[in-house]
């Protein structure tokens, strides 16, 4: 299995999950991990799952992660999955978050999403993340490889 985790990060927290879903999903394949504005559509062709991840900034994800979904190409065929880091505040929630956007663009390309669209918890605007957080993170990964979709 080829799969391909692109994520942003302002701080650092969203690295950091990126990083520990790469290190969970690593014994099941060739993995690799790119800041958005790092990647290239072209690398989205020749890929099995595909892993996008971003701050959630004004209830979306950053431009970066945007801009690559708008240049993603048809994704017919490839299994997707989509997470962010957030804040647990009850103001925030009424912006939405950006894992369920980036979801919803990536299925709109005819990807098979393959797992819930999941947030990752901060505990302030920069961090750190909560507690547990990477645990999470590895067992959320993992559970998105025993999916039989
Ligand atoms: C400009 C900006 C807008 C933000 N908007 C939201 C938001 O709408 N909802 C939310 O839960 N967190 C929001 N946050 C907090 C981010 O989710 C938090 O900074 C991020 O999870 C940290 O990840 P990073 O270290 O990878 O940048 C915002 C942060 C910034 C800087």
């Amino acid at each position: 299995m080829k799969a391909l985790i692109v994520y942003d990060s302002v701080y650092g927290n969203t690295e950091k999950i990126a990083r520990a879903i790469a290190e969970a999903i690593t014994p099941s394949g060739e993995v690799k991990v790119l800041r958005a504005g790092e990647a290239n559509p072209s690398e989205l062709e020749s890929i099995d799952l595909l892993i996008v991840g971003s701050p959630t900034h004004g209830g979306r994800p950053t431009p970066a992660v945007q801009n690559l979904l708008n240049k993603v190409p048809e994704l017919q065929g490839i299994k997707v999955a989509a997470f962010d880091t957030r804040i647990p505040t009850k103001l925030v929630r009424v912006f939405g978050y950006a894992a369920g956007r980036i979801a919803n663009n990536l299925k709109k390309k005819g990807s098979t999403l393959i797992a819930s669209p999941e947030g990752f918890f901060v505990t302030g605007g920069q961090g750190p993340l909560k507690e547990g957080e990477l645990e999470r993170a590895a067992a959320w990964a993992k559970g998105i490889l025993e999916s039989k979709q």
